[in-house]
């Protein structure tokens, strides 16, 4: 169990791991004073994707920007903050590298301690501030652009991953889809935007299950059947209706996801259920996972989609609860592209 000190504990929090400059003030984990966030989707969608030098420039060009930004909205002065918590990974490295430069420069200077933040642990934790009697134990299904992980968070900072995908991330296989369809980048909110016309039972499309791991995903198959089909119905000059396929691949991402999660909550004999990440923001996701906890009697949690998708705020619950455990980097703190869920 983690102590919780009687005065308040203020993070400033800076995230910088893909394509959104963002920085955060929070107080005690859970109480949002400012969410700064710059996205950088402008520059990237002419390219279909992230194009890395440019993330990493435009991160140098926006950081110290924000970081006043989330200050003065907080009301507050870097000296009245705790600690400074920043992503140090996984991400893209030169990305990160600006944001962990920054973090390590701003504690240096005003000698607060610099907690290291886990960027998935961040998307679960972003849970715990519109949710303020939500404690772990609890399962965290986490879908975002890099990862597709089955979660279970045992207490703060412990975890266990009980399924992972095997290709494709959630997020990977709609910005995919989206690109084959021709909705552009981020296929994500394109995708959840145009399956609202269309008709989820118009394809069947396959609900890809790994064999002999039966939490685990695997999205590429799915995807392939998607560029097969447009391939097939362009070969042959019919029209394809774009609604209907978004709307039929994303009932099959949903449904895969909704089944492995209700499995898991009943294995391992939980009644709290929690989304994350990006993808977490899909609207049908949403209702689905939620009827099924519904039907259950289980609870239901999801961060509101501001909070799914690349934030700070999220960086400053988790970083809160890593500095009452004791967390602290060095100012040879390093960026960690790959870091593992758990690792230090
Ligand atoms: O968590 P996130 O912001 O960044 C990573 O850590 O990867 O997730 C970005 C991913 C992208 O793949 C984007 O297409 C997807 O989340 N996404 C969505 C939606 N909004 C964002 N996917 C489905 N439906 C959405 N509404
Ligand atoms: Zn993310």
């Amino acid at each position: 169990m983690i102590e919780v000190p009687d005065r308040d504990i203020k993070i400033l929090a800076i995230e910088s791991s893909c394509d959104e400059t963002a920085a955060a003030v929070v107080r005690n984990g859970r109480e949002v004073l400012s969410n700064i966030i710059y996205s950088q989707i402008k520059f990237h969608e002419v390219y279909g994707g992230v194009v890395p030098e440019i993330a990493s420039r435009k991160h140098i060009e926006k950081i110290n920007p924000v970081i006043e930004a989330a200050l003065k909205e907080s009301g507050l002065q870097l000296a009245d903050i705790d600690a400074v918590a920043v992503t140090y990974g996984p991400g893209l490295v030169g990305a990160l590298l600006v944001g962990v430069s920054e973090a390590k420069a701003l504690a240096y200077a005003a000698h607060k301690p610099l907690v290291p933040v886990h960027h998935i642990e961040g998307h679960i934790s972003a849970n715990y501030i519109e949710n303020k009697d939500l404690e772990p134990p609890f399962l965290c299904m986490v879908v975002s652009g890099g990862h597709t992980h089955l979660v279970m968070v045992d207490d703060y900072g412990k975890y266990t991953i009980l399924g992972r995908t095997h290709d494709d991330a959630a997020g990977e296989a709609f910005d995919k889809v989206a690109r084959a369809i021709g909705l552009g980048y981020p296929g994500g909110p394109k995708i959840d935007k145009k399956a609202k016309e269309g008709d989820p039972d118009a394809i069947e499309f396959p609900r890809a299950h790994v064999k002999g791991a039966p939490l685990d995903f695997s999205f590429s198959g799915l995807k392939s059947a998607v560029l097969n089909y447009l391939n097939a119905k362009r070969m042959k000059n019919e029209a394809v209706n774009e609604a209907d396929v978004a709307a039929s691949f994303q009932k099959a991402v949903v449904s895969v996801i909704v089944d492995h999660t209700m499995e898991a909550a009943k294995t391992y004999h939980v009644k709290k259920v929690a989304l994350a990440g990006g993808v977490a923001s899909n609207s049908a996701l949403r209702s689905a996972m939620e009827e099924a906890c519904k039907r259950r009697g289980y609870s239901f949690y999801r961060p509101s989609p501001i909070l799914c998708t690349d934030n700070a705020a999220m960086i400053g619950a988790a970083g809160y609860y890593d500095y009452l455990r004791g967390i602290r980097a060095g100012l040879d703190l390093n960026a960690v592209p790959n870091l593992k869920l758990g690792e230090r």
